[in-house]
């Protein structure tokens, strides 16, 4: 069984990106879904997706309630089919136990007894520590059971491994793919982001439009590791990932007020190798060029934490609403935003609104029909 995590929110997005796949989920949490396959699956799904945070193959569940019988029960599991006596692993635990008040301590349980494992078989054991860039073993201990996974991710899947050049407040880009993924954009249609800051929403697009996949930027995954890793399956899978590449004439536009912003979207774009399908222009957001035709504009405001900033923004989110009614008719327009208080100054009543997390904060899409002719835009009442 496989297990695919996610951030709170991102499932019904994960779902969709799993059944494209060919796959059938077979049952889901608030952050989590779970379907049949086995570590080809894995690489697979670690190649493909862009909305999961890590894929886990379960290797074991165990029936525990106390820590000493945990610590039994993991060393019936044959760590040498994933770990080498030589190799580096890292062990992740969560969970709910009424015994364990910290997870730390279950981490050192579960490395001591992979370490007896090797030391009774071998007369030597693997080294362990935090890294994550080798094998990585994530425990799951609920009241009575256990579940042992191998983490064939290891490191974050969130991250696409583009974004080198700094911002301040980047968008994580599983959030900017799910995001993008959430509206209705057909992939055949203009994209349009003002406010791009770091690039992360307009580069998701120009990697969407033309099927590039996050696995194609990244070189390292836990499974590589493994005592069980298949290279030439590995390579097929990336192969044919790259066949999969294709041109799109659609207009990609990324603008910001910040010099500084655009430089760091147009170097990130470079890394993705999408620069040259992103047009980038230095203004406000008013400015930014809308082509002929139809599509999305999608905007990530800042969401104003201090005081003196409120005011301002006030100011930005209507002027983003007088916009869209004056410039934009025929897109689709959407604005992310984790301020609800400043979302109702954007004066047009959203069509449809989709919850989710940015980290911690509460965000909302806001999805707004900019229709010309007898179709009127919507204002809100307050
Ligand atoms: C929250 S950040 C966007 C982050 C972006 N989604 C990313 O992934 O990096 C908001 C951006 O809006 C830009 N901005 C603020 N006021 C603007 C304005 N009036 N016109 C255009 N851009 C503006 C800022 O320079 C900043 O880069």
């Amino acid at each position: 069984m496989i297990t695919v995590t996610c951030s709170k929110r991102i499932t019904t997005v994960l779902e969709r990106e799993i059944g494209e796949l060919g796959y059938t989920v077979v049952s889901k949490s608030i952050n989590s879904i779970q379907l049949e396959g086995d570590i080809v699956d894995c690489m697979k799904l670690n190649y493909y997706l862009r909305t999961g945070n890590q894929v886990l193959l379960e290797i074991k569940k165990l029936h525990a309630q106390e820590p000493k019988q945990l610590y039994e029960q993991l060393l019936t599991i044959e760590w040498d089919k994933y770990i080498s006596k030589l190799g580096y692993f890292s062990v992740v635990s969560t969970g709910f136990n009424e015994n364990i008040n910290n997870f730390m301590y279950v981490n050192q349980l579960c490395k001591d007894a992979i370490a007896d494992y090797f030391y009774k078989k071998y007369d030597q054991r693997p080294d362990s520590g935090p890294d994550k860039h080798k094998v990585v073993i994530r425990l799951y201990w609920d009241e009575h059971e256990a579940i042992v996974y191998l983490d064939t991710s290891g490191e974050t899947l969130t991250k696409h491994n583009y974004r080198k050049a700094p911002h301040l407040a980047p968008m994580q880009e599983a959030l900017a793919s799910g995001i993008i993924m959430a509206s209705r954009w057909d992939k055949r249609s203009h994209f349009i982001n003002p406010m791009c800051g770091s690039g992360t929403l307009a580069i998701e697009a120009a990697l969407m439009a033309t099927n590039r996949y996050p696995g194609g930027f990244r070189n390292n995954y836990s499974f590589m590791h493994s005592m069980d890793y298949n290279p030439e399956a590995w390579e097929k899978i990336r192969q044919e990932g790259k066949k999969l590449y294709t041109k799109t004439d659609i207009k990609i536009i990324a603008s910001d007020i910040s010099a500084k912003s655009i430089d760091s979207a147009y170097k990130n774009a470079q890394t993705a190798g999408v620069d040259h399908l992103i047009e980038f222009e230095c203004c406000d957001f008013r400015d930014t060029t809308i082509p002929e035709g139809n599509g999305v504009i999608m905007i990530n405001p800042e969401y104003g934490e201090r005081l003196g900033e409120i005011d301002e923004l006030t100011e930005i989110y209507s002027g983003m609403g007088d916009w869209f009614k004056q410039k934009c008719a025929g897109y689709l327009g959407y604005i992310f935003t984790g301020n609800l208080e400043l979302a109702k100054k954007i004066g047009l009543k959203p069509k449809r609104k989709m919850e989710f997390y940015n980290g911690k904060i509460d965000c909302r899409l806001l999805e707004f029909e900019l229709y010309t002719g007898s179709r009127k835009i919507v204002p809100t009442k307050d």
